[in-house]
């Protein structure tokens, strides 16, 4: 079965919508019901991300959930104060000693689907890496791995109450661990986190439990993407496949174009904090603005024929993780992982086709592009 890139993002549309108007006013209706604005320009994206003056990140009405008091929903100067905090956990050289472990069970992962031939991308490789690289970071144990991978498509899908009950769970989960870790401090992220302090203040414990939960929504759907969509690409254009087999080292260069075709978070959100103009509109304090990244990274007017996969593009400024002081937190962790993925998958499969026999079929989530299924076969020759 053949399958267009278009099929599975709505290019086109996006295309319509930056030609009439890269900000349009929209009637908004999903779980929470909100009107507000969409910008689709590559310019009108970018600035709501580097503007944090004019687009608040913070959530406009107070709330008890987590996810809403994690580091992704504030601004300076508390912004500042919780990303030095959480920063030290991410330092390149933190990231670049995760390698070999990461390496290590990617390979496990290929071996376990090598003597059927086949692989399910999403569930045998995709999923299961990112999880278990964010759980052994964090420090749980591993028999729990399984309830993570269900937490984490609750919180990216688009069912409001199961959004709510595992936010939940999740805070009595890592409440548990964290009052743990208080008294038995181990070599692991949630000890480093209930011990980091700045300017002599330490996360609160809301705080803390949000961060672990945004971990877990930023760091596992998104990777999980980033490697399936990177699947995608090979099979689909051979002359890239054979140009990264050709040279491996041209690996992370293909990552970022990844990054910008198949933008795995494709919308994030902002609050308009005063009133301003925009491309002749009049917006007001207080009114959502929908940042649509992967409409941004296919403007004509900044990537030249965006709906092509070069390889060679450069510059590349894609907005795939983000910019300005939100910029993703876990960018060096994603891009590591894939370049593993790909390295071994090159190495070991360089054949490796997709089974065109089933239909490709987009998760539920308007924020995410990911896939539900992707069948492989693991070929070497
Ligand atoms: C922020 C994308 C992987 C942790 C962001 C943002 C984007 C993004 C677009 C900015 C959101 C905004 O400003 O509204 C991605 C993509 C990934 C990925 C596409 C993989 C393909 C990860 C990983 C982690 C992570 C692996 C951690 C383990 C974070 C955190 C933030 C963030 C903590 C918030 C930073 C802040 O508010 O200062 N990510 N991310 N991400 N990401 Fe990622």
């Amino acid at each position: 079965m053949d399958w267009n890139v278009t099929d599975l993002i709505p290019l086109e549309a996006y295309r319509e919508k930056r030609k009439n108007s890269p900000v349009e006013p929209v009637y908004y209706e999903d779980h929470v019901g909100v009107t507000g604005w969409r910008l689709f320009g590559y310019e009108e994206v970018k600035l709501a991300f580097t503007r944090h003056d004019l687009f608040s990140s913070q959530n406009p009405e107070p709330s008890e959930d987590p996810i809403e008091s994690s580091i992704l929903r504030t601004d300076p100067p508390k912004h500042r104060q919780l990303r030095m905090l959480v920063s030290k956990a991410f330092t390149p050289k933190i990231i670049e000693a995760m390698e070999t472990s990461i390496r290590s069970l990617t390979e496990e992962l290929f071996d376990r689907a090598e003597a059927s031939g086949q692989m399910e991308v999403m569930s045998e490789l995709a999923s299961p890496l990112p999880i278990s690289v964010i759980a052994r970071m964090l420090g749980v144990p591993s028999e729990d791995f399984n309830r993570f991978k269900v937490w984490s498509e609750d919180l990216v899908g688009n069912n409001g109450e199961r959004f709510q009950n595992c936010q939940q769970e999740m805070s009595v989960y890592f409440k548990t661990i964290a009052d743990e870790r208080r008294l038995h401090p181990q070599d692991d992220l949630i000890t480093r986190l209930v011990q980091a302090q700045v300017d002599d203040e330490k996360l609160t414990e809301l705080e803390l439990i949000g961060f672990c939960i945004l971990l877990l929504v930023a760091g596992n759907e998104t990777t999980t993407n980033l490697i399936a969509s990177s699947f995608l690409c090979l099979d689909s254009m051979p002359e890239v496949r054979a140009e990264l087999l050709a040279d491996r080292s041209l690996i992370p260069v293909a990552l970022e174009e990844v990054f910008r075709y198949y933008s795995p978070v494709q919308l994030t959100y902002r609050t308009v904090k005063q009133d301003m103009e925009l491309n002749g509109h009049q917006l007001r304090a207080g009114e959502p603005v929908f940042l649509h990244i992967g409409s941004a990274n296919h403007d004509e007017s900044v990537f030249e024929q965006p709906e092509v996969f070069n390889l060679h593009r450069n510059p590349n400024p894609h907005v795939g993780l983000g910019s300005g002081i939100h910029y993703c937190l876990g960018a060096q962790l994603a891009r590591l992982e894939a370049r593993v993925v790909l390295e071994t998958l090159l190495e070991r499969f360089p054949n490796f086709k997709i089974d065109h026999s089933a239909p490709l079929e987009r998760i539920e989530s308007n924020m995410m592009f990911g896939l539900k299924g992707l069948q492989v076969v693991l070929a070497r020759d």
